[in-house]
């Protein structure tokens, strides 16, 4: 059951009232549902007949409550920073239980890395793979690591998160890649371990994933001809969810059964690393309306949260589903612009939208918010960062304050001139 619901016309996170929660709590603010990762999970895993390895992506939702109950399911991490090293093992991670991506790692990020004794690096150029090399000589130790593939399939997701085309800046160019599997196999430092790849997030067809697993599928046999020792293949994350209720996706299971027909008898160790489909739709961003507006041409609904707070309609233009907290005063036939304060017309979260009527003080949900959610928040319009909320069953626990003016202020030096 979809613990995010209404009972008696009264949303519903597990089981408690978002309006009791809201008594308590200053809106906006974000919720999860703490059964919905752990079901998300545990689906996801039950879903292959082979062994596979979880390393969440915490770009995703780096709470350390999230990282923690991910931890404890035995999920490793996917970072992309060396501030991500950093939380995931404040969160309880060990360095075995992470593997470090991201195009553009500096010398400080890399030695923090490797001190740490992290799992894997996905390396993704060359310079990178020389810095790690010298790096482990300085501190006379070895590291293991993947080459990141670029196979140059299009993801058919939206352009700003399509990751594997020969014209994006991730990974290594697909024709590059046996001179560079040749170059890490003559540094003296670096251990070849696996091959990884990533095409794409918010992916809604099996079909690129196909394409790109079975081009990484061929260049593994390829590289193991050559004589290079690859024991674990990295597929990355991506598989999109439903954000709305008619919006079809591939099942856990078709994408297990997918991963299992290309790599299911080889003796390689498949890592997988979703970040969307665990988080996505455990979460609510909570918000009050602050007024209703009507013009010649709209109807504004005005709330107070904004697109600080939740980038994501904005910067993809992307559809939540919005909700009235208590859905006690019936249908409208309107259609509504769900916009925050913000000076900017880039400030909404919903255009043209049909919902149920609201009132100033109404309490709204927007939904599908727990991945790329808080993460991409800022403080712009000196808009402190909003709480985060963990729900589990009958109770709840704020997993982040909320950031107040003061802590901004504070960060602040005014210049010695002045
Ligand atoms: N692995 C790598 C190397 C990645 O770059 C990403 C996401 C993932 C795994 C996890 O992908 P997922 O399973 O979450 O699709 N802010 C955007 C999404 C950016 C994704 C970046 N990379 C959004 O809100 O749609």
């Amino acid at each position: 059951m979809n613990p995010i619901r209404y009972k008696d016309n009264n949303l519903f996170i597990e089981n408690l009232s978002v309006e009791d929660i809201a008594k308590e709590n200053k809106t906006p603010f974000y919720c999860y549902s703490d059964q919905f990762i752990n079901s998300q999970y545990d689906n996801l895993t039950s879903a292959f007949d082979m062994d596979i390895r979880v390393f969440y992506s915490m770009k995703a939702n780096s709470n350390a409550s999230i990282l923690k109950l991910l931890l404890n399911k035995g999920s490793g991490i996917d970072v992309v920073s060396g501030g991500e090293i950093e939380r995931a093992i404040a969160a309880g991670a060990s360095g075995k239980d992470i593997i470090y991506a991201g195009v553009g790692k500096t010398d400080e990020e890399l030695r923090y890395a490797i001190q740490s004794k992290i799992h894997c690096i996905n390396v993704e150029s060359q310079s990178e793979l020389e810095r790690i090399n010298d790096i482990c000589e300085e501190l006379k130790t070895k590291q293991d690591i993947a080459i990141r593939v670029n196979p140059d399939v299009d993801a058919k997701t939206h352009i700003k998160i399509t990751t594997g085309k020969a014209e994006n800046k991730f990974g290594i160019e697909f024709d590059y890649t046996n001179s560079i599997y040749n170059i890490a196999a003559n540094l003296p430092n670096i251990n070849i371990t696996g091959v990884s790849v990533h095409i794409g997030s918010q992916i809604t067809s099996l079909k690129p994933f196909k394409k790109a697993y079975t081009i990484i599928y061929d260049l593994i046999n390829q590289l193991k001809n050559l004589g290079h020792n690859i024991k674990h293949v990295d597929l990355g994350g991506g598989l999109g969810v439903p954000y709305s209720e008619d919006e079809t996706i591939p099942t856990f299971l078709e994408y297990a059964n997918l991963i299992q027909s290309i790599f299911g008898n080889t003796n390689l160790k498949v890592y997988i690393e979703p970040g969307r489909l665990l988080l996505a739709n455990s979460g609510l961003l909570i918000t009050k309306v602050i007024d209703v507006k009507t013009t010649s041409q709209k109807t504004f609904i005005i709330v107070d949260a904004a697109m600080n707070d939740f980038m994501r309609p904005t910067l993809y233009n992307s559809y939540h589903e919005i909700l009235p907290v208590r859905n006690n005063l019936g249908t409208s036939n309107k259609l509504y612009d769900i916009v925050g304060p913000i000076c900017e017309t880039g400030d909404y979260f919903a255009k043209n939208r049909k919902m149920n009527s609201v009132k100033p003080g109404s309490l709204i949900a927007i939904k599908s918010v727990g991945a790329y959610g808080s993460v991409l928040s800022s403080n712009y319009n000196s808009r402190p960062q909003i709480a985060e909320l963990l729900v589990k069953d009958y109770e709840y626990a704020i997993v982040r304050d909320r950031i107040e003016v003061k802590d901004l202020i504070q960060q602040e030096k005014i210049a010695h001139w002045l």
